[in-house]
């Protein structure tokens, strides 16, 4: 195993309530000024806001909304909020959302408090923030694990670049199952398969030798399978919304990735996809994973067929690639029958999208069994049109 420093800040408060009976003391340290921030109006219809604003209320806050952060979140609402949150002294951010809303408030915190632009300083002088806005985060959609950690997904709309940026960490995160009830289904299992993504980008990155961070992903994976298939006879069942909900926090809170260099190929090409096409995160992936594992399979003969045994019960067969291929196949298998889509035309995306373009400026990961050039970049998204 390579050697690690490993830390995870944030407070979990999970289960059915707990807004209702931690929220008040764990927002009491904080400053009077809390920015409530949220997407697009779906917590006014499901009584969130409501429940949110009366404990704040309650405790003397006065609340500051910062609303409309859309999926895929633009570098522009970062502005806005930062505006915002300096305009009205915020003293703290509450992120009440899915990973849009969550990650968009990472940026915000830290932009408040820089003289320079984030995304350049970031990108260009690779210097990242260490003064932050304290935020806090109310996962009403589960799947990036955006609550665990301090990065963020950000679309910068005029450089055509949607990339990961570093933030702040929620402070404490609150994780209840009956929130996500509202949530369309349709986003449930987009949001599941996000998760089962992070879980293979990071067991198929180095080394693939044995250690005991992929030994727990591989129980990370059957348990997001077994689920999503329990969730898919019945929509609501709490149990399985529970355990995919934890499962999404644990595949991003960094326990698996221990010891490791992570591949997350299929997640930078998607995230290209969407800076161009403004797709849907977890539908992405499912279209791209497929493929791009075909592609890169020989490289990773081991692991592949590892994966086929060991997360998909799959007996090993003649030959270590006949096996891989298996589990493979296992993984298309399961996308079809979520109802995923498994082409970028059931996603809606123009057959006339510039994915040269795309391709282009992927970046190339160093986890990943493959080196890939942006030719082949090109030629799997090809396939997947
Ligand atoms: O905006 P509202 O009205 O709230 O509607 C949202 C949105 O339309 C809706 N929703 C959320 N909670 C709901 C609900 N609808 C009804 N009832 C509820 N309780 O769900 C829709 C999708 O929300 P969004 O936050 O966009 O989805 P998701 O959680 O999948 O986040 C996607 C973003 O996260 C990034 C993605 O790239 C994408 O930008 N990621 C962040 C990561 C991270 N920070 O660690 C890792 C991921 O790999 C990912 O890249
Ligand atoms: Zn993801």
């Amino acid at each position: 195993m390579n050697n690690f420093i490993f830390e995870n800040t944030t407070k979990v408060y999970f289960g059915k309530g707990g807004v209702k009976e931690y929220l008040a003391c764990s927002m009491k340290k904080f400053g009077d000024t809390v920015m409530l921030a949220y997407g697009c109006g779906s917590i006014k219809k499901n009584g969130i806001y409501n429940e949110i604003v009366e404990i704040l209320k309650e405790i003397g806050k006065t609340v500051i909304d910062f609303s409309g952060i859309m999926s895929n979140p633009t570098y522009a609402k970062v502005q806005e909020g930062v505006k915002v949150v300096q305009e009205n002294h915020v003293d703290f951010i509450l992120a009440v959302g899915g990973g849009s809303v969550i990650d968009c408030c990472k940026i915000i915190s830290a932009q408040a408090k820089l003289d320079e632009d984030i995304w350049e300083m970031e990108n260009q002088k690779k210097v990242y923030p260490t003064e932050f806005i304290p935020m806090g985060a109310i996962v009403t959609a589960a799947g990036t694990g955006s609550e665990m950690n301090a990065g963020a997904v950000i679309t910068h709309e005029k450089k055509k670049i949607k990339a990961g940026i570093f933030g702040t960490q929620a402070k404490f995160a609150f994780l209840d199952p009956t929130y996500t009830m509202s949530v369309p289904f349709e986003q449930v299992l987009s949001g599941a398969f996000d998760t089962f993504s992070h879980a293979m980008e990071t067991y198929f990155g180095k080394p693939d030798t044995n250690n005991l961070s992929d030994n727990i992903n591989e129980a990370v994976m059957r348990s997001v399978i077994q689920n999503i298939h329990i969730l898919l006879n019945d929509h609501e069942n709490y149990d399985a919304r529970s355990e995919l909900m934890w499962a999404s926090s644990i595949a991003e809170n960094g326990i698996l990735k221990i010891g490791k260099i992570t591949d997350f190929q299929a997640h930078q090409i998607e995230h290209q996809l969407g800076a161009y096409t403004n797709c849907n995160h977890g539908q992405g992936l499912a279209v791209i994973h497929p493929v791009l594992y075909r592609h890169i399979y020989q490289d990773g003969i081991e692991r592949f067929s590892r994966f086929a045994k060991n997360v998909w019960g799959i007996s090993e067969k003649e030959s270590k690639q006949e096996t891989a291929l298996a589990g493979i196949q296992a993984l298309a298998d399961f996308i079809k029958e979520m109802g995923m889509p498994i082409t970028f035309s059931q996603m809606g995306i123009a057959a006339d999208t510039d994915f040269r373009a795309i391709a282009n400026s992927t970046n190339i990961t160093a986890g990943c069994c493959k080196k890939l050039t942006h030719d082949e970049i090109f030629e799997i998204l090809k396939e997947c049109i």
